[in-house]
């Protein structure tokens, strides 16, 4: 379906007369996807009642303050309240040194599912993952995202890079192609932006629903002809920690909506 052949040839054509398309590479700060919207969106994602993202955000709040089973402590009854862990969410994904692995939201809360609650961890992609991964975001929105400054961090982060730079798919076109170099064209109705993960999860129109960070990373490799990574898997969990980084300063919006 995504990007037509028409696309895919102006796209080529483009590379191949290394057109910038009148568009230099953003030289100045980093901007949100925000940014890139036309007012009418704009506006439905500000709108703190038609914002279609905030029913996950209240999804999200029940299933935090309920126990999962008879017994069971809910997420509140060890946290608090969810902004008590808002400071945390702009320096996610981390390193963690103890298991020498990265770590992201959705990990961090199925983690909490399977270990302190002993259930089964919510299915990726599921109702309930994006609704408490939604919850706990929002309860951090206007904090900036954070630079990665741990030492032990870079060289994930310069695997997270080099995947960025690097060409992929049938297309052989890589995320730094759209997101830096023709940021700003348009791609179908699209106005392609900077790529920036501070409004996740997103309500995407196209999608009819929300969807997480590595959702989108699916979807821009997929529209490359790129074979998609699993959910979770570590070169989403690099790739996402480089984004942060990239990104750092940015303020966090979720749930942003997007076209
Ligand atoms: C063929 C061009 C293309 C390529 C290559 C591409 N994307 Fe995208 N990407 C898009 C379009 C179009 C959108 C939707 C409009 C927008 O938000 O920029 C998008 C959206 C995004 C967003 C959401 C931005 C927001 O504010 O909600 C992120 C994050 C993103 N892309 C990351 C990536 C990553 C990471 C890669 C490499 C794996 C990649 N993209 C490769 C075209 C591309
Ligand atoms: C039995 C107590 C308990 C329950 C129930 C619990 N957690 Fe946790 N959670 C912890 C502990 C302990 C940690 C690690 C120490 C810390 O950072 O607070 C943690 C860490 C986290 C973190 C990372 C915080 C950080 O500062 O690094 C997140 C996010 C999280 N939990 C989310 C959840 C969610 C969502 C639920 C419900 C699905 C949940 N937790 C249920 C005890 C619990």
């Amino acid at each position: 379906m995504f990007p037509s052949t028409h696309t895919r040839r102006f796209l080529k054509r483009c590379l191949a007369l290394g057109l910038a398309l009148g568009l230099s590479i953003s030289a100045g700060a980093a901007q949100s996807g925000l940014a890139y919207l036309g007012e009418e969106l704009k506006a439905l994602q500000a709108d703190p009642f038609a914002n279609p993202g905030l029913l996950w955000v209240d999804r999200g709040e029940a299933l935090w303050q309920a126990p999962p089973a008879p017994g069971v402590p809910a997420c509140a009854s060890c946290h608090g309240a969810p902004e008590r862990l808002r400071e945390v969410i702009p320096t996610l994904p981390r390193w963690n040194p103890a298991t020498q692995r990265l770590e992201n939201l959705e990990g961090l809360i199925r983690q909490c599912q399977s270990e302190r609650q002993h259930q089964a961890p919510a299915p990726f992609e599921s109702e309930a993952l994006l609704a408490l991964t939604t919850r706990l975001a929002h309860g951090a929105r206007g904090l900036p995202l954070s630079a990665v400054v741990v030492p032990e961090a870079a060289p994930a982060l310069a695997r997270g890079e080099a995947f960025f730079r690097e060409r992929r798919g049938q297309l052989g076109l890589s995320c730094a192609d759209c997101h830096e170099r023709y940021n700003g064209a348009r791609l179908r109705g699209d106005r392609v932006s900077e790529g920036m993960i501070n409004g996740f999860p997103i309500y995407r129109l196209t999608w009819q629903t929300l969807g997480s960070r590595h959702r989108m990373f699916r979807w821009c490799n997929e529209a490359v002809r790129a074979e998609p990574y699993p959910f979770g898997a570590e070169p989403y969990l690099e790739l996402e920690l480089f984004l942060r980084h990239r990104g750092a300063g940015l303020p966090l919006e979720t749930p942003a909506v997007r076209r």
